[in-house]
Formats: structure tokens, C-alpha cells, sequence
């Protein structure tokens, strides 16, 4: 069963960026590649999980395979057998003994992809895994060995996962021994271009086309683009371009519709005008109020200066760090939303 990866990024992968944020995490996958530690990769959806997992795997000559694991795909009756194999009569329709995808992964990388979404039962199985190098496939009677690295990626906050009751809090610390965060793309603006370059020209090359160039004003555009799907999301907009751009340049006239409108800053985001909660003290009660008047007025503002910062301060006569710590609210809640 294989992961949610698009496709092979060429022969050899490879994690593309020289923003500052992009470079620190690179050096840190070489680094611990090396090592038998579990990583846990945390980012939101298209940020990269799943090439840094690979990228990872390559790094550390393991001779053995890669093998990614979507474990929301799985039913969660099938989960513990798909992982740990089963031995025949184990239940019923195990009409033959079957090795999981642990023991595919032996002697190379188990890539657990929305981690999660695994069920209790098997997070306990997954520990003793973890903790003793050994696991007993379903209705079978003795441990085996196990020489697997494990790579673990979730987009979910985990230790709030831990905190609802819903994850392991011992499994959470073995697989976020070393934790990497990968940045979403509105956060590594500087990389937009360059990404965008290489997607063109890979494309291109795949469909035997020359990519168009874009005009100035569209990768002003781009660079600007909240993003909300991220690395993903940019692929798929160099492949529409490559595919179906009318001449040698694109104008803003040939973005996918969607992208064309003035950038929004908020796209899942609708702040409620506040309520007025009697049911608390009035200090509480108004510091909620102004707390909500507070992001609704921000993002208003913003949404009203397409999302210039610089503009925005001065139109509202705001500290520009003011308004970037409250962009910040609005984003974790707008990522709380979707
Ligand atoms: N830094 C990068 N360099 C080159 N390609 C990248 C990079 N980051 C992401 N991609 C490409 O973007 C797409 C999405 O990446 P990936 O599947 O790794 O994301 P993900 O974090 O696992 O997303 P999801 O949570 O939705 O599964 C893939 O086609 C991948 O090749
Ligand atoms: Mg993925």
C-alpha cells in the first residue's frame, strides 16, 4: 500500500529550496539520516512530508525499501494484519500465513504517513515495536526480529492528540525523539521561484513542451499566494501552466481561475462578529469582545490592502509587528478550520 505521494520525483529525490528555513531542515534530514532514531515530520498538507521521508531514506544507505503507510487508508480491522502480517487461521479468511509491510520494510525505512489516525490497539503494538526491536504478527505465537528505521508524518498537533486521550503519550515521545517541522510555503516565500522553475522545467520535459515564461507581474502574483495546499498545490499550477498556456509567456490571464483574483489573505477564515457573553465577569467578557474586534479588524484590513503589511500599518496607523502577531492568530485558526 503506498503513501499519499504524488508520484517519483525523478530518479533520486530530492527536498528543492534555499530559503534559510529550507536549508536548516535539510541539513538536519542529513544529519539524523545517519542514525536509527525515528523522525517524526510535522506539516501541513503538500509541505513535503513524504519527500523528506524519502530523502531521509536515501540518506541513510539503507539497503533495504522504502515502504510508506497511509494509515487513514487502512480500515482499522485490517490495520494490525496489514502491518504485522497475519499467521493462517488467525481469523477468519486467513485461509494462508502473510507477512505485514513490516516485514517488507525489513532492513529498510517504514514510512507511517498520518500517523495519527492509528488506533490504539496497534500504537501499543507499534511501542513494543519501537522499544524492543521485535513484533508478533496477528494469531502468532513468537516475536521476530525487526531491523526497520521508522519515519512517522502527521499534519495534526500530536501532544494535543496525547492530551484528548486519542494517541499514546509514550508512543508520541519514541517517535518524536527527533521532531522536524516542515514550514508551509507562505513561509518560505523565497522559495516560490525557484520551485516554480523546477516544476516548469521538469514538466516541460515530461510532455516533450518548452516551458512558458512567466511574466513578471504573475510571479509577483505567485510569490504572493497564501498557498493553503501548499508545495502540492504550486506543482499542480506549473503543470496547468506547461499544459495549457496559449503562447511563450503567461499573463495573469492564463493562471488557473481560481488563482487570478487579488490575493486573499484569509482564504478559509471568517472571523464572527463578536458576542457579547453576559454569562462571564464583564472583565472577561470584554476582553473576549476586544480580543475578537481585534482579529476581525486585521483581517478586514488586510483583506482591504490584499494583504500588504507595510500598507495596511500605515492606512491603520498600527505597529507592523502588531499586525504580523496577529496574522499569525488568524493563520492558526484558519489551519484549525480547514
Ligand atoms: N521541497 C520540495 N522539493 C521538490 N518537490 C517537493 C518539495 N516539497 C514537496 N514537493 C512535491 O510536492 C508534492 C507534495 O509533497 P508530499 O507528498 O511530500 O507532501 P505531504 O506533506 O506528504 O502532503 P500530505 O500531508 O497531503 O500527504 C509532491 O509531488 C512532492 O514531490
Ligand atoms: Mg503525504
Amino acid at each position: 500500500m503506498r503513501g499519499g505521494v504524488d508520484d517519483w520525483y525523478g530518479a533520486f529525490v530530492q527536498f528543492l529550496g534555499e530559503s534559510p528555513a529550507v536549508r536548516v531542515l535539510r541539513d538536519r534530514l542529513v544529519a539524523v539520516a545517519q542514525t536509527p532514531l525515528p523522525v517524526l515530520l510535522i506539516g501541513e498538507t503538500g509541505t513535503g512530508k513524504e519527500v523528506a521521508a524519502q530523502v531521509l531514506h536515501e540518506a541513510s544507505g539503507r539497503a533495504g525499501a522504502f515502504v510508506p503507510v497511509d494509515c487513514a487508508a487502512i480500515s482499522p480491522t485490517l490495520v494490525e494484519s496489514e502491518l504485522f502480517g497475519h499467521e493462517r487461521g488467525a481469523f477468519t479468511g486467513a485461509d494462508r500465513r502473510r507477512d505485514g509491510l513490516i516485514a517488507a520494510a525489513q532492513g529498510g525505512t517504514f514510512f507511517l504517513d498520518e500517523v495519527a489516525e492509528l488506533p490504539l490497539e496497534v500504537q501499543t503494538r507499534l511501542l513494543r515495536l519501537l522499544q524492543e526491536g521485535t513484533f508478533r504478527p496477528v494469531g502468532g505465537q513468537g516475536q521476530r526480529k525487526a531491523d526497520i528505521r521508522v519515519i512517522a508524518a502527521t499534519w495534526k498537533d500530536l501532544s494535543q492528540e496525547v492530551h484528548a486521550g486519542r494517541f499514546r503519550r509514550d508512543l508520541y515521545h519514541r517517535l518524536g525523539v527527533v521532531e522536524l517541522r516542515l514550514p508551509p510555503l507562505r513561509e518560505r516565500t523565497q522559495d516560490i521561484g525557484l520551485l516554480l522553475d523546477a516544476f516548469l522545467e521538469a514538466e516541460g520535459e515530461r510532455i516533450g513542451r518548452r516551458p512558458p515564461r512567466l511574466e513578471s507581474a504573475v510571479r509577483a502574483h505567485l510569490r504572493r499566494w497564501p498557498w493553503p495546499g501548499n508545495v502540492r498545490e504550486l506543482k499542480n499550477v506549473a503543470h496547468y501552466l506547461v499544459a495549457l498556456s496559449s503562447g511563450p509567456r503567461v499573463t495573469m490571464a492564463d493562471l488557473p481561475p481560481q488563482l487570478r483574483g487579488p490575493v486573499p489573505v484569509m482564504p478559509s477564515l471568517t472571523v464572527d462578529a463578536p458576542k457579547v457573553r453576559t454569562d462571564l465577569p464583564y472583565i472577561e467578557a470584554r476582553r473576549q469582545w476586544l480580543d475578537a474586534f481585534q482579529l476581525k479588524y486585521v483581517s478586514q484590513l488586510l483583506e482591504e490592502h490584499d494583504g500588504n503589511i507595510s500598507q495596511a500599518a500605515r492606512a491603520s496607523q498600527m505597529d507592523r509587528r502588531s499586525i504580523q502577531r496577529i496574522l499569525k492568530r488568524l493563520r492558526a485558526l484558519s489551519t484549525q478550520e480547514s
